[in-house]
């Protein structure tokens, strides 16, 4: 048998594993759920959430994926054979080919504002929220432009491991960075920047809630790409010489920054142009920006249309790297389970996605009318089963996995690189009370609560 891929360097593996938990989660859903949920308590109850769940559960998953070498369901396979435990591979196959069909609509509306902010429609057009809405509610073009990023994530993903994931990771990661250097220096250019940086930065603890709270454990798990198959999959290409903890370290602080950017970008012009609140909702990026860019374009056109182009063009290659971090685990298995060749696995997985991505998309115009449980749209319920169901089911099952199932004594070898690594005593310690204890309770809770209430 053909001798499996890894990554070729250690800065490759971080990147890509970067590339993955940096996305439309950060620079989209960060803003917006720091807005709705009241701004800087918001920021510091995320960032515990994801030191003493996210932290560990990403561990968790390298150790899965490194100690196999398999893909999701091949590696529960080997490490609990005969048992339930495969499931867990299944569910995370599953919902990664859930997820990516319906992030890839959200993706296609930022291929779809690129193309408009380079023609200069962003920067001219009178009407920013009747834009979105009838553009999201057309039948063709929302369709042209999923299928133009799933394109795109096949082109890398057919490529390889290394030819492919590691290549495109090592460039794009760097320019997504250098592009939010700029934007949040421009941000910050904006008269609206004092008030905003006030609203990110100084707590309001009267504003915790249940609600926060909860907002803040799923908003962790999201946007770290923990609880299914990614990382695990990601897990699986590390060399033996990849340090666990230390690479889950990294990932973990360049994904929080990158979202604090996010807020940094986008609360100053939010708080410029006045006219909308920072509690808008999912609008932010799509309505509430275009007009911004159109009050700098008044002044000073270049500049307006420059920003236009590197925000939307940001918000491509992070919505980009995440999708390719869903595309493998999904092409994994299928070669390895099935034989295909990776040119025809990653096409099945890229054509089935375009397929329902095409449905999600639909369902916000055409196809509206066709409901599911609870009323929900083709969209709303993919993002309900997969990040309200799967994952924090998945969250629960990989931390009693590595936490009670697997011998420690393996844990530890994993983590120590079969005892070549010297931790201090008390990182063990924690890392076993984080992923016994604390990460499947509170997971526990997120879950009851969003059921039940
Ligand atoms: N973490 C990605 C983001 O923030 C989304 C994602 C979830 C990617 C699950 C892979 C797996 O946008």
């Amino acid at each position: 048998m053909e001798k499996r891929a890894t990554f070729g360097s250690k800065i490759g593996i971080v990147l890509a594993a970067a590339g993955s938990a940096v996305g439309l989660g950060n620079i989209w859903r960060f803003p917006t759920e720091v807005g709705e949920n009241g701004g800087a308590v918001f920021i510091i109850i995320y960032i515990l959430c994801v030191v003493l769940i996210g932290m560990p559960l990403m561990t968790a998953e390298f150790i899965v994926g490194r100690k196999t070498h398999k893909n999701p369901v091949d590696a529960y396979r080997s490490l609990a054979p005969g048992t339930g435990w495969v499931m867990q591979g299944i569910l995370g196959i599953f919902v990664a080919w859930i997820i990516l069909s319906y992030y890839s609509v959200v993706a296609g509306w930022t291929l779809q504002y690129l193309i408009s902010a380079v023609t200069g429609k962003v920067t001219t057009m009178s009407d920013s929220a009747a834009y979105f809405t009838h553009f999201t509610q057309s039948a063709w073009m929302p369709l042209v432009m999923v299928a133009g990023v799933l394109l795109m994530s096949h082109w890398v993903i057919v490529h390889g491991v290394q030819g492919g994931i590691e290549r495109y990771s090592k460039f794009l990661m760097p320019l997504l960075l250098l592009i939010i250097a700029v934007l949040v220096g421009g941000s910050f250019a904006m008269p609206g920047s004092d008030e905003a940086l006030r609203f990110m930065l100084k707590p309001d603890f009267s504003k915790i809630n249940g609600d926060v709270l909860l907002s803040a454990m799923g908003q962790a798990f999201f946007s770290l790409s923990v609880g299914m198959g990614a990382l695990l999959t990601y897990g699986s290409y590390f060399t033996d010489d990849a340090k666990l903890m230390t690479t889950a370290r990294k990932v973990v602080v360049i994904d929080t920054l990158v979202a604090i950017m996010g807020g940094f970008i986008i609360f100053p012009a939010v708080f410029s142009v006045q006219t909308v609140a920072p509690d808008a909702g999912p609008g932010l990026v799509f309505i509430t920006l275009p007009s911004v860019f159109q009050m700098a374009f008044a002044n000073v056109p270049m500049v307006g249309w420059v920003f236009a182009v590197m925000f939307y063009l940001l918000l491509l290659l992070a919505a980009l790297t995440s999708m390719i971090s869903l595309h493998e685990p999904v092409t994994a298995f299928l070669i390895e389970r099935t034989g295909l060749s990776r040119p025809v696995a990653t096409t099945v997985v890229t054509v089935t996605c375009i397929l329902l991505g095409s449905l999600c998309s639909l369902s916000f115009g055409p196809l509206a009318d066709v409901r599911f449980l609870f009323g929900m749209t083709f969209f709303d319920f993919f993002d309900f089963i997969s990040a309200k169901i799967i994952m924090p089911i998945g969250g629960i099952l990989l931390s009693i996995f590595v936490g009670w199932y697997l011998p420690k004594d393996m844990v530890i070898k994993e983590l120590t690189n079969n005892h070549t690594l010297r931790f201090p005593r008390w990182l063990f310690v924690s890392f076993f009370f984080l992923i016994r204890w604390v990460a499947p309770l509170a997971i526990l809770a997120i879950f009851i609560d969003e059921l039940l209430f």
